[in-house]
C-alpha cells in the first residue's frame, strides 16, 4: 500500500516537472493560426521592445506585438527565441532563424551580410549618467571617463569611432552596464534613446539622461540574405501602418500614435 501510494506521488511528481520543463522552455511554441511557422529570433532583454513577461513567460514589447501582428497580417505562425543580441546577427548570416526582430539598426555593414525590411522605429543613441553627476553634459565631456555599452552594438562603433580618448567598456548584457553605472564602476552608458529613456524611467534610480540625441537610426526586421519573406513582411507591416494597427502598438509601448492614425 505504501508502496503505491509513493509510485503515484512519483508519477505526479514528474508528470508536474515535465509540464514546468515545457512551460518555462525558451522558445514559446507556434502561435496563431495556419499557414507556415517561421522562427523568428530576438534578444532575451532590450525593454521595451522585448523582455520576458515574469507573469506569462513570455517574451513581450513593442518587437514581439508588431512581429506578431505582422506575422497575423501576413498569414503565418511565428515561433518566437530569445538569445543574446550578437545571436540574432550571426543568426540571420548564417540562415540559422527565418526572422529576427531585436531593435536591430539598419547599418551598410550590416546590409552585406543581412537583408532588412523597411525601417520600422526611429531610434538614436543617448547617454545615461548618474544624477549627481555634473561633469559630463554631453558626448563632449567624454575623455577619459569610462563609458560602458553592449559589445557588438551601434553604440560601440560609435564610441570607437568618435570617441578614441574616452575608456569603452563593453558587456554582453547592458543592464550590466547600467548596474555598474549605478555602482559607479564606469561614469556613463551609451545606448539607444528609447532603451535609455525607459530604464532610467522605469527600472533604474539615481541616473538620468543627458545630451542630445547622437547618431540617428532606425531599426529593421531582418533577414537571411535573399529571404523570400522580406516583401511578405514589408507589404503587412505597410498595411498595418495605413490600418492604425501599428499606431496602436507604438502607442501602447511609447505613449503617442507615431503616424497619427484614429485610435479605435
Ligand atoms: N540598435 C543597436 C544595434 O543595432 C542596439 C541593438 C540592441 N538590441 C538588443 N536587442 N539588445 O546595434
Amino acid at each position: 500500500m505504501r508502496k503505491l501510494k509513493l509510485s503515484g506521488l512519483l508519477i505526479g511528481l514528474l508528470l508536474s516537472i515535465i509540464l514546468v520543463g515545457c512551460g518555462t522552455s525558451e522558445s514559446e511554441g507556434s502561435e496563431g493560426e495556419g499557414g507556415e511557422t517561421y522562427t523568428v529570433a530576438t534578444d532575451n532583454n532590450f525593454v521595451p521592445f522585448e523582455f520576458l513577461d515574469e507573469e506569462t513567460g513570455e517574451m513581450t514589447g513593442f518587437d514581439m506585438d508588431l512581429i506578431r501582428a505582422i506575422a497575423e497580417e501576413a498569414g503565418f505562425e511565428v515561433k518566437i527565441e530569445s538569445m543574446k543580441f550578437d545571436g540574432v546577427v550571426t543568426g540571420m548570416q548564417t540562415a540559422k532563424y527565418d526572422i529576427g526582430i531585436a531593435g536591430m539598426t539598419i547599418t551598410d555593414e550590416r546590409a552585406e551580410t543581412i537583408d532588412f525590411s523597411e525601417p520600422y522605429y526611429d531610434a538614436g543613441l543617448m547617454l545615461a549618467v548618474q544624477e549627481s553627476n555634473t561633469e559630463i553634459k554631453s558626448e563632449d565631456d567624454l575623455a577619459g571617463k569610462k563609458v560602458a555599452t553592449r559589445s557588438g552594438t551601434t553604440s560601440e562603433t560609435y564610441l570607437k569611432d568618435n570617441h578614441p580618448d574616452a575608456e569603452v567598456v563593453t558587456f554582453p548584457g547592458i543592464v550590466e552596464a547600467y548596474m555598474d553605472l549605478q555602482d559607479g564602476r564606469v561614469d556613463a552608458v551609451m545606448y539607444d534613446v528609447p532603451n535609455v529613456q525607459y530604464y532610467v524611467a522605469n527600472d533604474s534610480e539615481g541616473l538620468k539622461t543627458v545630451g542630445d540625441v547622437l547618431q540617428g537610426e532606425q531599426y529593421g526586421i531582418a533577414f537571411p540574405k535573399d529571404s523570400e519573406l522580406v516583401e511578405d513582411v514589408n507589404e503587412a507591416l505597410q498595411t498595418l501602418i495605413d490600418n492604425g494597427t501599428y499606431d496602436d502598438i507604438y502607442e501602447e509601448w511609447f505613449g503617442e500614435r507615431k503616424y497619427g492614425t484614429e485610435a479605435d
